[in-house]
């Protein structure tokens, strides 16, 4: 698929905005980069420095990018995630979609918020926290969960820039889930608030992504511009 600007938050290696062809913004306070990640894109910002760092930047506002699709994958902390969220919805198209990794946890331990003490393996932190907030907050979104492996993605789309809602009830959010822990709140309870569906054909079966892709056929292929 091809959209217009694609965001990425935590992308470490990357291994996940590599094959992108479109616009792309990519976010993260430490970078490890191991392969061609220019590839075919027309442009490619990469800002080292953290999420949070770069919306207070305002760097897409003054650059006009408004945001086809966004996949978040950084801080593994809910308060961070929601503000990722937000904020990456405010400078979303209308029929953007957000993507977020990591909202699926499988075991306890992995939900840990003790960053001195990460499992080994994998490490969702709290951002499970999303989903009961997100469906809470924003019944207006559309939030499919998709069976990824290990640990999920959630699609976000039917978004809307312009909602106010998550900032006006951001601190009270905060203080309602930050303690609980999903021991508390209960496994059942937890995937009893959605189906998964299945991530291998959801692209295609789904209309989600429609109204963002750009026909392949308007990229244009870089080319040597010398012999
Ligand atoms: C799980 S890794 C991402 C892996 C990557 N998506 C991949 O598949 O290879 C999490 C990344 O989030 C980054 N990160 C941590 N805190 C962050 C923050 N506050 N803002 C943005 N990125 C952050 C880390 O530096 C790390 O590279």
């Amino acid at each position: 698929m091809l959209f217009d600007w694609y965001l990425e938050i935590g992308c470490r290696s990357g291994k996940v905005f590599a094959s992108v062809r479109g616009k792309t913004v990519a976010v993260d306070p430490f970078f490890r980069i191991t392969q061609d990640v220019i590839g075919q894109k027309p442009a490619l910002y990469i800002m080292q420095k953290t999420s949070d760092d770069f919306f207070e930047s305002n760097f897409l506002k003054r650059c006009g990018i408004e945001l086809s699709v966004t996949f978040i994958d950084g801080m593994h902390l809910f308060e961070y995630l929601l503000r990722d969220f937000m904020n990456a919805e405010r400078h979303s198209k209308r029929d953007g979609v957000i993507v977020m990794h990591d909202c699926c946890p499988f075991s306890f331990e992995m939900c840990t918020r003790d960053l001195n003490n990460i499992p080994k393996g994998a490490w969702t932190g709290d951002v499970w926290k999303l989903i009961p907030i997100l469906k809470a907050a924003r019944p207006d979104l559309q939030i499919d969960v998709l069976n990824c492996k290990p640990t999920g993605l959630v699609v976000v789309s039917n978004l809307d820039p312009a909602s106010e809602v998550l900032f006006q009830k951001y601190e009270d959010t905060v203080d309602k889930w930050r303690d609980v822990a999903l021991e508390d709140f209960g496994l059942n309870a937890f995937y009893k608030l959605f189906e998964f569906q299945d991530g291998a054909t959801f692209q295609t079966e789904t209309s989600v992504f429609d109204a963002v892709s750009l026909d392949p056929a308007s990229h244009e292929v870089p080319g040597y511009a010398t012999p």
